[in-house]
C-alpha cells in the first residue's frame, strides 16, 4: 500500500479518516474512502495461557476470535520441549492457535496482551503473525468491513 503522510492521519476512538490529497498517489481503495482496515492476527501459543491469553484480549476489546487445536515445531523441531512436565520426543507439540479478526486501531493493544500473557520466557512461546483481511461480513445481517466485526 503507498498512502504517503495520511496512512494513520485522524485515528482514534475507534475510527480513522483519511483527507483525499488530490497531490498523493494513492494505491488502496481503504486509503482514499477512509475505511478503517480489518486485520486477522494468528497467534500460536501455549495451551494452558489460552485463558489468560482471551481475558486480555476481551480486554483489548476484541469481539470474537476462534480457537483452533494445532500442532506444530519451532526451531527446536518439537524435540527438546516440555509439556506437562514429560519431554516430547515428537515432532509436533500441542499448540492453540487464535485467531482474531479486528479493526487495525486494536492491533497493537491485542500484540501486547498476547505477548505479555503467552511469555513464559521458555523456549516455545510461539509466534503472532498479523495480516490484513480483504472482506468480513457478518451472516446474520450482512453488514460488511469492521462493521462485521
Ligand atoms: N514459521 C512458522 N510458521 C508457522 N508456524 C510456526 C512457525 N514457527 C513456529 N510456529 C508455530 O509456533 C509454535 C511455537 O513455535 P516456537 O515458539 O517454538 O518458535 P521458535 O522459533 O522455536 O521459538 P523458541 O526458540 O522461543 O522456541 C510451533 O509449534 C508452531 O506451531
Ligand atoms: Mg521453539
Amino acid at each position: 500500500m503507498i498512502g504517503f503522510g495520511f496512512a494513520h492521519a485522524g485515528c482514534g476512538a475507534g475510527h480513522c479518516f483519511e483527507t483525499v490529497n488530490s497531490h498523493m498517489e494513492y494505491s488502496s481503495e481503504a486509503i482514499i474512502t477512509g475505511v478503517i482496515e480489518v486485520k486477522k492476527i494468528e497467534a500460536i501459543i501455549k495451551p494452558f495461557k489460552l485463558d489468560e491469553v482471551k481475558e486480555a484480549l476481551q480486554e483489548a476489546g476484541v469481539q470474537g476470535l476462534s480457537v483452533i487445536e494445532a500442532k506444530g515445531f519451532g526451531r527446536q523441531k518439537g524435540h527438546t520441549e516440555l509439556y506437562r512436565g514429560a519431554e516430547y520426543v515428537v515432532d509436533f507439540l500441542p499448540k492453540i492457535k487464535i485467531e482474531v479478526v479486528l479493526p487495525d486501531d486494536q492491533v497493537d493493544a491485542a500484540l501486547e496482551a498476547i505477548q505479555q500473557y503467552a511469555r513464559t520466557d521458555k523456549i516455545g512461546d510461539g509466534k503472532i503473525f498479523v495480516s490484513t483481511v480483504e472482506q468480513a461480513i457478518r451472516i446474520r445481517t450482512g453488514e460488511s468491513g469492521d462493521d462485521a466485526l
